[in-house]
């Protein structure tokens, strides 16, 4: 019998492959794009720019921005079939499970989708950047027995989406904020979803398969689905006076505070402070009751978890405990929280598509078995 090795469970630890896509550093809160900080980019770039620079590893001349976003117009719409799937679909399934057949479905519409040579790839990332966005915003109108709003092509990749969701042109300051969670969402190094994104790449599958497999992964509620479980908490919280003794009664109950923790970010996750800071902003946008008193639910549920469990047990905010309510001052539905991050990952899972693929290798973990060996084979009739 050999002797059992030492087992990293969740994959803790473990390093997979290199990358040069995005640099996580937890121990200090910072959080590069292809050495771009977050910040600079979250202020001072846009959602395009920055997909284009995770894509292709360069920020994009004036003539390959131009391109590349007119692509991405190009390709918004929707077919038909995709159309009809989400509209039957919408009044009972949940829209992050309509983003993920309906991404599945874009497989249909794409001639040659095995292909793999040249730049065929990047060219079906693009598709799904340009056409996902679209899905979650006819998710949402459906939902609300609405009709299809088709892309508006004068618009930006973001403050669109928000258009087709809305059926209003957004104000500069909605603009800002929806294309700042596109941006800060848009690439996480192998997180979960990512690494799921990559193990059914390294089967040679297709971008269409990998992606449906990273929506599937983004779904749960200690992945991508903490923003719409970290707003639910807050409802159930209700009256900012209620926030301590909830987060008292949930902590002794052994649950977990959604918004909070992280497997990398042994700190305040750069991401949820420039969430904040746009939240705090939007104070002064005369923001609706509601957003008021999240916003104090917020601040009151911050301060107890970090002086808490801050420094004794390195259990931080991250990006989606300040996500719902900085969707919600955009008047956003939870339930469509997730499948905007879908959205907006695409292009980091596209990313990691391309560069996984340039040195492939199946990926195929061992697990060290404990169950019985030789066991005599008894027929149904004699058991
Ligand atoms: C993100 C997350 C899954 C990381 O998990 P992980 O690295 O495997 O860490 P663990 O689950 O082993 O947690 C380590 C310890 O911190 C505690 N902990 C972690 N996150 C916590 C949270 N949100 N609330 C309360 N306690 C938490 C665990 O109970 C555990 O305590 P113990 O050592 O006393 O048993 C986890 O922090 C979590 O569930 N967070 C809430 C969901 C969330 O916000 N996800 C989005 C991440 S961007």
């Amino acid at each position: 019998m050999s002797e059992k090795p030492v087992i990293n469970y969740g994959l803790e630890g473990v390093y997979v492959d290199e990358s040069s896509i995005s640099k996580v550093d937890g121990q200090n809160g910072k959080l590069w794009y292809r050495g771009y900080s977050i910040e600079d980019l979250a202020n001072r770039s846009n959602f395009e720019e920055v997909s284009y620079l995770l894509l292709n590893g360069k920020l994009p001349s004036k003539k390959e921005y131009s391109e590349f976003t007119k692509k991405l117009k190009e390709r918004g719409d929707l077919p038909e079939e995709v159309k009809d799937t989400i509209r039957v679909m919408a009044p009972t399934a949940h829209p992050m499970d309509i983003m993920r057949t309906a991404a599945s479905m874009l497989v249909m519409f794409d001639k040659d989708p095995s292909n793999r040579d040249g730049d065929t790839t990047m060219d079906k990332v693009i598709t799904l950047i340009a056409k996902l966005p679209t899905i979650a915003a006819a998710t949402g109108r459906f939902r609300e027995k609405k009709s299809y709003i088709p892309p508006d092509t004068t618009l930006g990749h973001s403050a669109n989406f928000l258009y087709m969701l809305t059926g209003k042109k957004p104000n500069d300051f909605e603009s800002k904020l929806i294309d700042l969670m596109f941006i800060l969402h848009a690439e996480h190094s192998t997180n979960a979803s990512t690494f799921s994104v990559l193990v059914t790449a390294s089967t040679l599958a297709d971008v269409y398969a990998a992606t449906t497999t990273g929506i599937g992964t983004l779904k749960g509620p200690l992945h991508g689905g903490a923003d719409e479980a970290a707003l639910s908490m807050m409802n159930a919280i209700g009256d900012p006076n209620n926030t301590e003794k909830y987060i008292e009664e949930a902590l002794e109950g052994k649950q977990r505070i959604m918004g909070f923790g992280h497997r990398v970010y042994k700190t305040y996750d750069p991401r949820a402070k420039l969430v904040r800071s746009y939240l705090e902003e939007s104070l002064t946008k005369e923001p609706s009751d509601e957003v008021k008193r999240l916003l104090q639910i917020v601040l009151r549920a911050e301060k107890m978890m970090t002086d808490k469990l801050g420094k004794t047990k390195g259990i931080w905010p991250n990006i989606d405990f300040f996500a719902g309510p900085l969707y919600r001052v955009m008047g956003i539905d939870a339930h469509l929280f997730t499948p905007i991050f879908v959205a907006s990952r695409m292009s980091g899972w596209g990313a990691h598509i391309v560069e996984y693929w340039h040195n492939n290798k199946i990926v195929r973990p061992l697990e060290w078995y404990t169950g019985p060996v030789d066991v005599p084979y008894v027929p149904i009739d004699e058991r």
